[in-house]
């Protein structure tokens, strides 16, 4: 098997993957040997699908915004489990990273001024979400993979699918991965991995996110004995297209739209007085299932889908065009409804894996309650866990969080990747032994059908493990999984060829998926309380008392465990959370 020598692999090359290469490249004045590699192309990341902006207070003297209002907003949205250190990180130091896009190139939305436009978003009490349009991660992929492409020292593997993490005595050795083009596998040696793969919401089958977001890189350090945390919280994100789960942007409600029931009437005001349409997606999804569950919503006819109405009409065509042409554009080739003229149907769909691969507030991957770092390992963006969106993110946090992170962990990997040197032992034959082990996988003869085993995992999910959970339903996800993981393990690739042999891609990512479905059902069972997007029947209220804490789940060799660790508290008490 070829091996590849460099300094650093990051993972991924989204906004995170990216940011970070640029940082660590140019802290090394472009000298450290960087690879990303990606399943994709990286243009096709889905970051690229990101739609209403990214939040940081860019002009406090106008707007009367402050970093500790952003700050405070975040932990309360966060139901009071985000740690709180991490989240003053994030509303600190969003703003340069919104100012170091511009400099790249983003176009930004922009007032009469020139200043760039912010707008309203669920939880923030004021306007500041900047923005491009409705097409926001795309402009921003756009300008780093412009960037990336400058630096001679950095190489992009793209469509090169990692399946294993190779740690020896708890440091980082390498990465094993396939050539999806020619089906040959290559062992990426390095000193760091930076995970940057993003979430894992197509573990259920009506989400907002692309057939890529299979979770990759968490399931990776999962099985390789990294912990996960919180993965009990799931964001639901309130305005998905009914049917087809494309994502609606908070912006349309930022920019004024209403939800209506059958009744024609604005239901958030039962739910939320003030904020309305603009409350937290935790509470605004659980007001429109509740809505439909009471029979105040409508059928669509050809999927049999519940949904209840987002009306944008009053907005007017200009504001729509100008600000929200994607979703218009979308919703009239998807569904042939111009919300121009019509109200949008829209449900609650999986949208963002609020848990992740455990780190401490340097993003570096953490492998017990101890707080004991795995060597050489961080993970940013959407698959790590630095616990800024606790058990509920406000919407255009997580750009910010990939935009800070990337530049904090840049920095540091760069130091490290100087400093040390690769770890000794003896990964090359580990990465042969994960080769064999995939080659025999792809050359069975017969076994059980991955679509089917797929398809019943995320029915289970979205049937068990929606917006309102409880008991009886978690313990059937989560036998479920169980029964589904037994008959993976005779799984069947039935097509033979090597290049771009996409069913074998398909197994490995519904391997991942299997494993994050299992690890978000654990976590649910065990956490006795509604917080944020974890909301069940059987216990409605939060409870600080018991709860106030972080899960960590682990799999060490095939068994599960669980531990809590604290939740970080500077300045904020936990109070009730009113809207
Ligand atoms: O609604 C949206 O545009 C989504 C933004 C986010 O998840 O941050």
């Amino acid at each position: 098997m070829e091996t590849i020598e460099c300094d650093i692999v990051i993972l991924g090359s989204g906004i995170a993957g990216l940011t970070t290469a640029i940082h660590s490249s140019n802290e090394s004045n472009r000298q450290l040997r960087i690879s990303i590699v990606t399943k994709l192309h990286a243009m096709r990341s889905h970051s690229v699908a990101a739609e209403g902006g990214v939040s940081g207070v860019l002009y406090p003297e106008v707007s009367g915004d402050s970093i500790d209002l952003h700050a405070y907003d975040t932990v309360k949205g966060s139901d009071f489990l985000a740690d709180q250190d991490a989240v003053e990180i994030l509303a600190k130091n969003a703003p340069e990273e919104i100012r170091f896009l511009d400099h790249l190139g983003v176009a930004w939305s922009r007032d009469e001024k020139g200043r760039i436009l912010q707008r309203p978003f669920g939880g923030m009490s004021q306007p500041r979400t900047a923005f491009a349009q409705d097409k926001t991660g795309f402009f921003i992929m756009r300008a780093l993979y412009d960037e990336i492409s400058s630096h001679k020292n950095v190489s992009i593997f793209h469509e090169h699918f990692a399946y294993s993490l190779i740690i020896e005595r708890g440091r980082f050795s390498g990465l094993v991965c396939m050539d999806l083009a020619s089906g040959e596998s290559r062992f990426i040696k390095a000193k760091v991995c930076v995970i940057a793969t993003g979430g894992a919401s197509r573990v259920y089958g009506f989400t907002t996110t692309s057939h890529s977001t299979t979770g990759d890189g968490i399931a990776l350090a999962y099985r390789a004995g990294i912990p996960l945390k919180d993965m009990e919280f799931v964001q639901f994100h309130p305005t998905a297209l009914v049917p087809n789960g494309i994502l609606i942007t908070e912006a349309a409600r930022g920019e004024g739209a209403y939800l209506l029931n059958s009744k024609g009437k604005r239901f958030m005001e039962d739910y939320a007085k003030s904020k309305m349409e603009l409350a937290p997606r935790d509470i605004v999804s659980r007001a429109i299932i509740t809505e439909i569950e009471q029979g105040r919503g409508f059928t669509h006819t050809e999927s049999g889908l519940k949904y209840v109405h987002l009306d944008l009409r009053h907005l007017g065509k200009k504001i729509i065009d100008d600000h929200l042409p994607m979703i218009k554009e979308i919703s009239i080739k998807s569904i042939a409804i111009d919300p121009v003229d019509e109200p949008l149907p829209v449900r609650p769909a999986a949208h963002f894996t609020m848990g992740g691969i455990n780190t401490d507030i340097h993003g570096r991957a953490v492998a017990d309650e101890n707080g004991n770092v795995v060597k050489g390992v961080w993970a940013i963006g959407e698959c790590g866990c630095v616990s800024v969106h606790g058990s509920n993110r406000l919407g255009s946090n997580s750009l910010s969080q990939c935009a800070v992170w990337g530049r904090l962990v840049g920095k540091q990997i760069a130091a490290y990747a100087s400093s040390e040197g690769f770890n000794k032992g003896e990964a090359e034959k580990l990465a042969e032994t994960e080769r064999d082990r995939l080659e025999e996988l792809a050359s069975r003869e017969s076994g059980e059908d991955p679509y089917k085993i797929k398809e019943e995992m995320q029915e289970a999910m979205d049937e068990y493990l929606y917006v309102y959970r409880n008991r009886v339903g978690m313990t059937r996800a989560k036998d479920k999984i169980e029964q589904l993981k037994a008959r993976f393990s005779n799984v069947y690739v039935k097509d033979k060829s090597r290049s771009f042999n996409t069913n074998l891609r398909d197994v490995l990512e519904i391997g991942n998926l299997l494993d994050i479905a299992e690890a978000i059902a654990i976590g649910a069972m065990h956490r006795k309380e509604t917080r944020g997007a974890h909301a069940v029947v059987e216990y409605p209220k939060r409870n600080d008392k018991d709860w106030l804490k972080h899960t960590l789940i682990f799999k060490n060799r095939g068994k599960i465990g669980l531990a809590y660790i604290p939740v970080k508290i500077t300045k904020w008490k936990p109070v009730e959370r009113v809207y």
